[in-house]
């Protein structure tokens, strides 16, 4: 895989407020259960028992995203990665409250779930509000780079789709650069309102009502893998 400076680099802190007690009862309780294993290959008929499509969030954050997504498509199977503990605690909280048996959780790295995930399985992809990286120095760790979206485009399928939101105008301009040059991918916009507007089936994630409160844009690229 090429890039490799952009790969385990990419997150800073993973814990921030202290838990409180049932936060924690949920992490040693419900975690274990819902984990994806720490090792070897994964896949559909592993962590959901049959083959059905899959769906795999980056960075879920608190997991609003995650959760809204498995309730809608039940029949589905959701990944969702997250080094940072107090999202974990979030998306936990979710799950319960939904009582969703579709999803599996992975505290830390989505890169190292990806890899052994089998190529062509993945339906889509979602990648919301992902660290801004805002120093050009620090390119290099932006998710979008041709390291992870070459592992990305491997684990889809022909015909999946990729999902990036931001509100942050560098990570904008930067990510249609990257997406641009990729002939593995075709942005599906037709006119403006495609990527000015939130498109159905994608609901506002707690980061995103931050950046709409504090004035920022919010941006919404879908592309099919090709
Ligand atoms: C700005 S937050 C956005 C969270 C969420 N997607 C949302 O829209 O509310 C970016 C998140 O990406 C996570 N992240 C960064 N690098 C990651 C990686 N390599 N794998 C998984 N998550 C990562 C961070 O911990 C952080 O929670």
């Amino acid at each position: 895989m090429g890039d490799p400076t952009t790969l385990r680099r990419l997150y800073g802190r993973s814990k921030g407020r202290p838990l409180r007690h049932g936060q924690s009862a949920l992490l040693e309780e419900l975690l274990p259960a819902l984990s994806v294993p720490d090792e070897g290959p994964v896949d559909s008929r592993l962590l959901f028992g049959d083959d059905r499509p899959l769906h795999f969030e980056i960075g879920f954050g608190a997991g609003e995203h995650l959760a809204y997504r498995a309730d809608l498509l039940p029949d589905h199977g959701f990944i969702g990665a997250e080094p940072f503990l107090n999202g974990v605690v979030g998306a936990l909280g979710h799950l319960r409250d939904k009582h969703l048996a579709n999803v599996r959780l992975h505290m830390g790295d989505a890169l190292d779930v990806l890899e052994r995930l089998p190529d062509g399985s993945l339906r889509f992809v979602y990648l919301l509000h992902p660290d801004p990286w805002p120093k050009a120095r620090h390119a290099k760790r932006r998710m979008v780079n041709d390291g992870p979206l070459d592992l990305i485009r491997a684990k889809m399928g022909s015909g999946g789709e990729f999902r990036l939101g931001t509100d942050d105008p560098v990570y904008c301009r930067w990510s249609m650069m990257v997406m641009r040059r990729r002939r593995d991918f075709e942005w599906l916009a037709e006119s403006a309102k495609d990527f000015l507007v939130r498109p159905g089936g994608w609901p506002e994630t707690r980061y995103e009502a931050k950046a709409r409160r504090e004035g920022r844009e919010v941006w919404y690229f879908r592309y099919r893998a090709l």
